[in-house]
């Protein structure tokens, strides 16, 4: 298959709170973007890529003209949505593609792994795939309380999903090129609100698309907050160790 990788790399990291764009913040000697455009070309499973920057940012840009060697890495303006970002992506990545994957580059320590499981679940015909791990803390779902419960607290539960058939869902995720295409095309026509959509396969599913799940890693968390940078510090302090 040829594959292309979309990063999505546009957001603001305003929760973690180091006023700068997330992935520009470092993480043992280098930005997350490099590590996460290090995990994808060590996977050997992307015939090109597509970062998805900030408006205006010439750091990340200068990352991907030095990244990539053999594999061309293009690079786009992110929107004001991850959808919106991964939309603009996947024009930049120019036709003649079989599948892409779609990286967030807050989970810049995902193994090689990840990447070719997914790239082998595509190739053995999935039309969506995605890694996922099992979920260790119990899932509530949550309802706000009555106007007269309010006084107790302000919501309560509304129900409890079994834990054994819950996942927690990570990236790369990926897809049939034109199905994933046709998906971002509808979002847009639809004009569907695009804070809604937090994944791409959520886009697919809701076209009836089959999404395959295979093994996810710890190492792939989303580093969101001061507390899962301290976490990924850790991870890459084991590899060099
Ligand atoms: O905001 P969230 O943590 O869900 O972002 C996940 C990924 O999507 C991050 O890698 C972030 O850089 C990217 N993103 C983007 N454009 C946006 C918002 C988020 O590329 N407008």
């Amino acid at each position: 298959l040829r594959i292309g990788v979309v990063i999505v790399a546009a957001g603001s990291g305003q929760r973690l709170g180091y006023g700068i764009p997330k992935a520009e913040v470092g993480l043992a000697g280098r930005t997350l973007l490099e590590h996460a455009l290090d995990s994808v070309l060590a996977s050997g499973v992307a015939a090109c890529l597509c970062v998805a920057v900030p408006p205006g940012d010439t750091r990340l840009r200068g990352i991907c003209a030095r990244a990539g060697g053999k594999t061309p890495v293009t690079v786009v303006e992110g929107g004001s949505s991850r959808a919106d970002s991964v939309g603009r992506a996947l024009a930049g990545l120019g036709p003649g593609l079989d599948a892409v994957l779609v990286h967030d580059a807050a989970r810049a320590l995902t193994p090689p792994e990840v990447f070719r499981r997914v790239a082998a679940a595509l190739a053995s015909g999935a039309q969506a795939v995605i890694p996922a791990v099992p979920v260790a803390d119990t899932i509530k779902t949550a309802s706000p309380s009555s106007p007269q419960e309010r006084s107790i607290a302000g919501e309560k539960v509304a129900g409890t999903p079994e834990r054994a058939i819950l996942r927690a869902v990570q990236t790369p995720q990926g897809f049939d090129a034109r199905i994933l295409a046709e998906a971002h095309g509808w979002l847009e026509s639809a004009g569907e609100d695009a804070e809604g959509i937090t994944d791409d396969a959520m886009l697919v599913e809701r076209r009836g698309v089959t999404v395959f799940l295979v093994p996810g890693s710890e190492e792939a968390l989303k580093i969101t907050t001061e507390l899962d940078l301290m976490t990924a510090e850790a991870l890459a302090a084991r590899r060099l160790a």
